[in-house]
């Protein structure tokens, strides 16, 4: 189903010439969405929906996209082949090139719903290499989330993706989620088992000397046990497949569930929001810095891990002392840092918690109960102060702080 938009004719005056301006689009409406929604790939890359109000797709006059389905062996629903292109005709709508058959956009469809592939692409930092999670048609990359992984410790670093302003109010929804993927890393271990909370009773106890005091750390009535913590959090896409596709353990750092939903989750719908209303699109980096350290039996204080590789018996998965997000306005040359010390016993934050300045209270955005522990203390600060302690974090140069 394809409507027209004829917009009115337009004249503009500038400096004494006059332009004459005659617009036409086709709009791909949300409610004409295919089963299996392909990739619509544009002159700047993915095409996402621009009207924030019901998510409709508006494609200008004369503009050609490519309709990609991933990986390369799942074809189009309708065209037997990976990928066509197709170009917005004005009112005659959609035209599939070069044969110029007319289509719709409930035509493009794939056969299967698309799926991600994960692949190593280079060296990050130190002993880290950059993992792309994208998606792979015949042609094209698209690449959704990006995560620098220690394989060795188990670790994630930080992630990358592009949060898409302007169209994250309407995204596509699922009642199911899928379970978590290890894919190639993690060695012997099981990542699954290992965020288990008998496990994280059992690992805890080992590490701090006393199962009585594991039992006061890991304590589930109290929120208090480490989720798996998204880094590029589902809710930050569009699309279901995209959704599904964050759901790896590469993108999951341990995370306290009090902080987990509490102020990490108050901080990822107010960055969603910031989006939102500049409708522009925000790059973000998510991760976490130096290691959780607990009090063990005698009051000394023990690093805490949530698995041991089998073979080596080397500690894995650390969880993160701190966890933090950099928010990107690219457009406006802003960026801020968000920190939270991930940590619910603390019962006081002391100067080691604070690695850079506070400035929280410059910037609108941070309305969260954010001196509370439990839910997880917040502070902020500007890149250049941040990349001073976190020497793998990415640095941004010439940017203001974004208010
Ligand atoms: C959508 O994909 C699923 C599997 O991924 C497939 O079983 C189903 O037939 C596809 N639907 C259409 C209309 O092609
Ligand atoms: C690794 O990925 C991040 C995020 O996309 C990027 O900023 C960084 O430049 C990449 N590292 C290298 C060495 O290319
Ligand atoms: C990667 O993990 C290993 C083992 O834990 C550690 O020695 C190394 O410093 C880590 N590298 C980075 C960049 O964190
Ligand atoms: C997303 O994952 C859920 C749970 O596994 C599955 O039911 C659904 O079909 C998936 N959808 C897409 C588009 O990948």
């Amino acid at each position: 189903m394809i409507t027209f938009l004829a917009l009115s004719l337009t004249i503009i005056v500038t400096g004494g010439n006059s332009l004459a301006l005659s617009e036409n689009a086709c709009i791909l409406p949300r409610a004409g969405m295919p089963t299996n929604m392909s990739m619509l790939i544009g002159e700047n890359g993915k095409v996402y929906p621009q009207n924030e109000d019901n998510g409709d797709i508006i494609l200008p006059l004369g503009s050609i996209i490519t309709v990609s389905c991933a990986p390369a062996t799942n074809l189009l629903q309708n065209y037997n082949v990976n990928e066509i292109e197709v170009e917005c005709r004005g009112e005659a709508g959609l035209m599939v090139i070069p044969s110029l058959v007319p289509t719709s956009f409930d035509q493009l469809g794939c056969s299967n719903r698309i799926k991600e592939d994960v692949v190593e692409i280079e060296t990050c930092y130190k002993g880290s290499s950059n993992v792309s999670i994208q998606f792979d048609s015949a042609t094209e990359r698209l690449p959704l989330i990006t995560v620098c992984h220690n394989r060795t410790a188990g670790n994630t670093l930080y992630s990358h993706h592009t949060l898409y302003g302007g169209s994250g109010k309407v995204p596509e929804t699922s009642n199911k989620r899928p379970s978590f993927k290890k894919d190639n890393f993690y060695g012997k271990v099981s990542p699954d088992t290992s965020y288990s909370q008998s496990n994280q009773i059992d690992i805890v106890t080992s590490l701090v000397g006393s199962a009585p005091l594991a039992n006061q750390y890991i304590d589930p009535s109290q929120s208090f046990y480490f989720a798996r913590g998204h880094l590029s959090p589902d809710g930050d896409f569009i699309y279901v497949a995209e959704q599904n596709a964050t759901y790896y353990f590469i993108n999951v750092i341990p995370q306290w569930q009090s902080i987990n939903n509490g102020n990490w989750k108050a901080m990822e719908m107010a960055v969603r929001d910031l989006a939102s209303q500049r409708g522009s699109s925000l790059e973000i980096y998510t991760g976490g810095y130096s290691t959780l350290a607990l009090k063990d039996k005698d009051d000394k204080p023990v690093e805490i891990y949530l698995a041991r590789d089998p073979i080596t018996n080397e500690l894995m998965i650390p969880v993160p002392k701190l966890t933090w997000k950099i928010v990107h306005d690219p457009k406006q040359k802003t960026a801020t840092v968000i920190v939270m010390v991930n940590n619910p016993h603390e019962l006081s934050i002391t100067s080691k918690d604070i690695i850079c300045k506070d400035v929280c209270d410059q910037i609108k955005w941070v309305t969260w109960d954010r001196g509370n522990v439990r839910k997880g203390y917040t502070y902020c600060c500007t890149l250049s102060t941040f990349n001073k302690q976190v020497p793998y974090a990415p640095k941004i140069s010439g940017v203001k702080l974004l208010v």
